[in-house]
């Protein structure tokens, strides 16, 4: 049986003082009873505040990216080890808003992924497609291919180690969320891409989905069979409708 996790992608928003609320509103409404696996990956420079007031809850806490290099002159990026130094659990590689405002690639998406699981981070890789892509019939090709580069680079050991996201790039930030029945098919086609190599990892592996995740339509997406709970951008920013969502799992 696999655990639920609803994971918070707060993106480029917050301040001291709305963080503050935000995980103390957090850690008053996560507790007994929740089935689900919580987690909130704040923007890189509030990290220590969250690290600070999460440090005791059972919320964890991630970065939404990091180098795939380990240290040096690479001006305004964060290492894996810097993420570790402040207790970090999670991190987000290949979010749709990076491979497609920054260029990500496939391929340094994998190297990020591999820096991640080598140093011990739970890496939560994203994949999805764009609406022209699925209108176009391509939504399996274009999955399997971000997939691909990411197993053929770090060996299914390495993937069972982290967390993949279907997130639908159309469903991003838009409202308008897959049904669960499309959401479904994506996720038993991964589940099922990788148990053509590893039948014991593909059962194991938790896949999220994200894209307009609410209170109102996580229960649902989330009881279905490939379903693993989600990646929550907007509403994660607000306790109530994060915490509402993370009840539905
Ligand atoms: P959204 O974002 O919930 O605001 O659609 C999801 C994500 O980008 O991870």
């Amino acid at each position: 049986m696999r655990q639920t996790l609803v994971a918070g992608n707060w993106k480029m928003n917050g301040s001291q003082e709305a963080n503050h609320q935000l995980l103390e509103g957090l850690k008053a409404g996560v507790g007994e009873g929740m089935k689900s696996k919580v987690a909130v990956c704040p923007p890189a420079i509030y990290i220590a505040q969250t690290a600070e007031l999460l440090s005791g809850s059972s919320i964890a806490w991630g970065g939404q990216n990091l180098s795939p290099e380990a240290s040096g002159a690479f001006t305004g990026e964060i290492s894996a080890d810097m993420l570790l130094d402040l207790n970090c659990e999670y991190v987000i590689v290949g979010h749709s808003e990076r491979r497609a405002l920054y260029g990500e690639s496939d391929q340094l998406v994998a190297e990020k992924y591999r820096t991640a699981e080598q140093a011990g981070l739970t890496p939560i890789l994203c994949v999805g497609e764009l609406l022209g892509e699925r209108e176009s019939g391509d939504t399996e090709a274009v999955v399997a291919r971000q997939l691909d580069a990411v197993i053929d680079l770090v060996g299914m050991q390495a993937i069972s180690a982290g967390v993949i996201a279907y997130e639908p790039v159309w469903a991003i930030g838009t409202g308008k969320t897959a049904s669960p029945e499309q959401a479904q098919a994506v996720h038993a086609f991964i589940r099922a891409r990788l148990a053509e190599k590893d039948a014991a990892v593909a059962e194991s592996m938790q896949i999220l989905y994200g894209g307009s995740v609410k209170p109102g339509n996580a229960a649902e997406l989330f009881s279905m069979p490939d379903i693993d709970g989600g990646l929550i951008g907007g509403a994660s920013l607000d306790a109530e409708s994060f915490l509402g969502i993370c009840r539905a799992g």
